[in-house]
């Protein structure tokens, strides 16, 4: 058994109402011990036990760490020139996925393994200490079933996203590409991922295609999370809710059904605001979930084309400042709101029992996350119990 104390931390957000102030469950002047990966103590720093190792947060703040529940990360090639043309009025339309898929296809396995490992370290330091990771670029049978692969070498939270879009090749016979995913793909694919995703879209699929494709990854054990109303308004929260799926991501154009529709359920509204960003459109409105009562993420929604950021700081910041969320609401969705898009209960919190995973951060409160946004906050990183990064030697 090996054990780690994390003393003299300023102010500790738990996400466990029972031990501190708030939804947050926040305690200033605290300590955490963690034993084989997980927290088995938690409370006043004067009342802490010694471990086999100490880091001194001195004063810091500690946040769990964050949980990004939706991420591209297995792709290959470069849509710089698709960006910079949006930033000069292109709009943004799902067709820009195909370019990926050319690529992804063309590249091989260790192109693949690279680019995920790099991207996943890349998060690590910006304090994410779990990520899901879908399929999408691949679109045959070997390519997918490859991308979920290299995924699984990261994370258990492996998503097939053979419906994507349709891919070149089956243009003129989309409903052909679909049979194919809910066949020969599924049967490949359905073994080697968790979740079952559909980017249910004009451009990409619509609503029957959606559900023959949901219900193909149900039949096979996998669970449902959905690509809905992110470019404009449709069908796809209202299937997702239909299908008991985990999540609603995007969530973006929304009518009053439809946030009706997510409060009464047990689907989480994982807003992105990264693809709002960098396709210069209108955020999803936080605020009116919230106050009906839905249970929001946030996620940065890495990809190569409308999200290329891992940064959950930046999309705390973006949340608070355009999408009306509080500081303690968005660090919450980060956090326990990623878990909960993850049906996770062992991470997103601190209380004794969960994964022993959190960020040190270089200020006095995790409110700084809004406040100073852009800045590189993240001083350490502790996943499983282990110090996975530190930004400096001198912490110790
Ligand atoms: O979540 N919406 C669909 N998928 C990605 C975008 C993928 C891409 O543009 O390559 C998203 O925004
Ligand atoms: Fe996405």
């Amino acid at each position: 058994m090996t054990s780690l104390l994390i003393d003299n931390i300023g102010s500790l957000v738990t996400n466990a109402p029972e031990l501190g102030a708030g939804p947050l469950g926040l305690l200033n002047d605290a300590a955490l011990i963690a034993e084989d990966g997980v927290v088995v103590w938690v409370g006043p720093r004067s009342a802490a036990s010694s471990a086999d190792a100490r880091v001194d947060a001195a004063g810091r703040a500690v946040i769990p760490g964050f949980v990004d529940s939706h991420a591209h990360l297995v792709f290959a090639g470069d849509r710089t020139a698709e960006f910079t043309a949006r930033m000069s009025g292109q709009p943004y339309a799902a067709g820009g996925i195909r370019g990926t898929v050319t690529a992804t296809r063309a590249a091989s396995a260790d192109q693949l393994r690279t680019t995920v490992a790099g991207l996943v370290r890349e998060a690590l330091r910006s304090g994410t200490t779990t990520m899901e990771c879908k399929s999408g670029y691949g679109l045959t049978v070997e390519s997918e079933l490859r991308s979920l692969k290299v995924a699984a070498e990261v994370t258990d939270e492996v998503t097939f996203l053979g419906g994507h879009v349709v891919p070149p090749e089956y243009a003129d016979r989309p409903d052909d590409y679909v049979h194919l995913v809910c066949t020969e793909m599924l049967d490949a694919c359905g073994p080697a991922a968790k979740w079952v995703d559909v980017f249910c879209e004009r451009g990409a699929f619509d609503a029957d295609q959606t559900r023959a494709i949901l219900t193909a990854g149900i039949d096979r054990g996998l669970q449902p999370r959905v690509h809905a109303n992110q470019l404009g308004p449709g069908p796809g929260v209202q299937i997702a809710v239909e299908y008991g799926a985990a999540s609603a991501d995007h969530a973006t154009h929304l009518d009053d059904a439809d946030v009706a529709a997510l409060a009464g359920s047990q689907t989480v509204a994982t807003l992105l605001p990264g693809a709002e960003f960098s396709t210069r459109a209108t955020y999803p409105n936080a605020r009116r979930l919230l106050d009906a009562g839905v249970t929001v993420a946030l996620s940065p929604d890495c990809n190569p084309g409308s999200s290329f950021t891992t940064s959950m700081p930046f999309c705390i910041a973006v949340a608070v400042r355009d999408m009306y969320m509080t500081p303690d609401e968005a660090v919450w969705a980060a956090t326990a709101g990623g878990a909960r898009a993850l049906r996770r209960d062992d991470i997103g919190h601190l209380a004794v029992g969960a994964s022993a995973d959190l960020a040190l951060l270089d200020a006095s409160s995790h409110t700084h996350l809004a406040y100073r946004p852009g800045v590189p906050l993240v001083a350490a990183v502790v996943r499983r119990g282990e110090l996975a990064w530190r930004m400096s030697e001198d912490l110790r």
